[in-house]
């Protein structure tokens, strides 16, 4: 019976498991619809394992931060490409890049490193820089004034000018020869209308991660399929300045793999995918607490003059060449953490790994405990984040929460008067971890550095409420708020 029904019954050395009540689903529905009150009642019930059945899989939550080294060092027991590359092929169409189903050798996890760290770094924060001030102050995307206020949401801002200038860092400017304002126009469409057509697949990414098929969603397939024809080889290479990260992409494609050219193109949709979804809700977040921060505002402003000063810099938004090198950013340990403490209450990131065999999951506390071939091992790593243990007071923003007494990043968190290695993971862990985290927070700094540069900014409404997380994406990266905040904002006279 138990068989017909699907249920699993607790082995011995097993940890506890909860079937849920539902067949098949079983916890989807409690977990979903706040996971970390799920996760946290049931860490209460059995202790620092436990079991849930979730749409079909058994999925064990480790929540010992003491115990997670031994699912992030990546043990012979556990797998993290399958599922990796199988929600990449449910959500963007192409084929597969897992090299063991023979559409393509490539290893993508190479690819990622040589083209998003290291020595490209620089030139994509520099191509950043370049963009972003740009369409701050040149295009006409925002139109900000030294005479009157403009107002708009602080996430509409956000998305729209870290969109563009995160777009074109990546697939480059489409200018043709002739740079004249025709061409111009169509591509403030095109940018236009990449966003809309992003906004509208992203808005629909956890059904699909989910496993809802994408025909169900007839406005957002079309998204999708208009994202990825304009990113087919023939439209990409007419464009300048491409990033490594594309160019290395389309080059591997056509020699290392069998994919069609709209597979192909859906590659590349599937990084402006990874390339924002997150980075933009942390921008917003960012920003927000920031200006909802008169201490965290004046602190991060005393740190930005002080380094524009240093390398004798004037901020004069009719010139809008301003420059932060690598190490600049490298520098501003107050805007790390003005960055930093609002990821750790926007994040919502599950790891997760497969088990390939039978095996033995060893605990800190010398416990073990018997984990079945295909059995998901999973990390919840927003439980750390807003564990009182670690942070005191946990649901309140700290804007120097990551600095020492030095003014310096701080690095060292306890629990329970023990040292801990893991205490902020909004990009991931281990093999896993986010390969564009450096980029990610260089581009965010270099947003924050340049709008309190330039502008001056207020909230409309200066009591405002922080906008709850909108728990759809749990398990995705960084939740979006259920709604967007005002401010206003106009040029600073120099
Ligand atoms: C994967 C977070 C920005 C490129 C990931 C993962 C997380 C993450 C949690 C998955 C790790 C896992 O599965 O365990 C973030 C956050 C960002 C951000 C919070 C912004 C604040 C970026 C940017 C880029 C990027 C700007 C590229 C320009 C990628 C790629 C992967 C990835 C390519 C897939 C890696 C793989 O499967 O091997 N990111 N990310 N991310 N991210 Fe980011």
């Amino acid at each position: 019976l138990w068989l017909a029904l699907g249920i699993r019954k607790r082995k011995p050395g097993e940890p506890p498991v909860e079937n849920g009540l539902i067949p098949y689903l079983g916890c989807a529905v409690q977990f979903g619809a706040n996971p970390l009150e799920f996760l946290r009642s049931r860490q209460n019930k059995y202790g620092h394992i436990f079991t849930c059945k979730i749409a079909g899989k058994y999925f064990h939550f480790l929540c010992d931060p003491f115990s997670y080294h031994a699912v992030i060092r990546q043990g012979r027991h556990l797998d993290w490409k399958k599922f990796h590359f199988s929600t990449s092929v449910k959500a963007f169409g192409h084929d597969s890049m897992d090299p063991r189903h023979g559409y393509t050798t490539e290893n993508l996890h190479q690819t990622f490193m040589k083209t998003l760290q290291g020595e490209a770094l620089p030139s994509l924060i520099e191509t950043m820089m370049e963009n972003l001030q740009s369409v701050m102050l040149q295009s006409d995307t925002i139109s900000p004034s030294q005479d009157r206020w403009d107002v708009d949401g602080i996430f509409a801002f956000c998305y729209k000018v870290m969109f563009e200038s995160g777009y074109l860092t990546l697939f480059g400017k489409d200018l043709g020869k002739d740079k004249n304002a025709v061409r111009q126009e169509a591509q403030k469409a095109l940018v236009l209308n990449t966003l809309e057509n992003f906004k509208e697949f992203d808005k629909i990414f956890p059904a699909l991660v989910a496993g809802l098929p994408i025909h169900v969603f007839k406005s957002a397939h079309s998204a999708r399929e208009n994202l990825a024809k304009t990113m087919l080889a023939e439209n990409l290479s007419k464009r300048e300045n491409v990033s490594d990260l594309i160019s290395l992409r389309m080059l591997l494609n056509d020699t290392l793999s069998t994919f069609n050219d709209l597979s192909k193109a859906r590659t590349h949709v599937a990084l402006l995918w990874a390339s924002q979804a997150n980075t933009l809700p942390t921008t917003f977040w960012s920003l927000l607490h920031m200006i909802r921060s008169p201490e965290a505002m004046k602190a991060a402003n005393e740190e930005v003059k002080k380094i524009l000063e240093s390398s004798g810099q004037r901020v004069d938004p009719s010139k809008p060449q301003l420059t932060l090198s690598r190490e600049d950013l490298d520098n501003m340990p107050v805007i790390d953490s003005i960055i930093k403490e609002a990821m750790r209450l926007s994040s919502a990131s599950m790891n997760i790994r497969v088990a390939k065999e039978d095996f033995l999951l060893h605990l800190d506390n010398q416990e073990s405990y018997r984990i079945r071939k295909d059995d998901v091992i999973a990390l919840y790593p927003q439980m750390l984040h807003f564990d009182p243990k670690i942070y005191e007071d946990p649901l309140t923003y700290k804007y120097d929460r990551y600095l020492d007494d030095n003014g310096q990043e701080k690095t060292t968190f306890y629990r329970e008067g023990r040292k801990l290695r893991y205490y902020y993971m909004p990009f991931g862990s281990g093999v896993t971890k986010c390969p564009g985290r450096f980029f990610a927070v260089h581009e965010i700094k270099q947003f924050l550095a340049l709008v309190l540069s330039y502008f001056n900014m207020e909230l409309l409404d200066s009591a405002v409420k922080v906008p709850p997380l909108d728990q759809s994406r749990a398990g995705l990266g960084i939740l979006q708020p259920t709604y967007d905040v005002d401010f206003r904002y106009k040029l600073k006279t120099q």
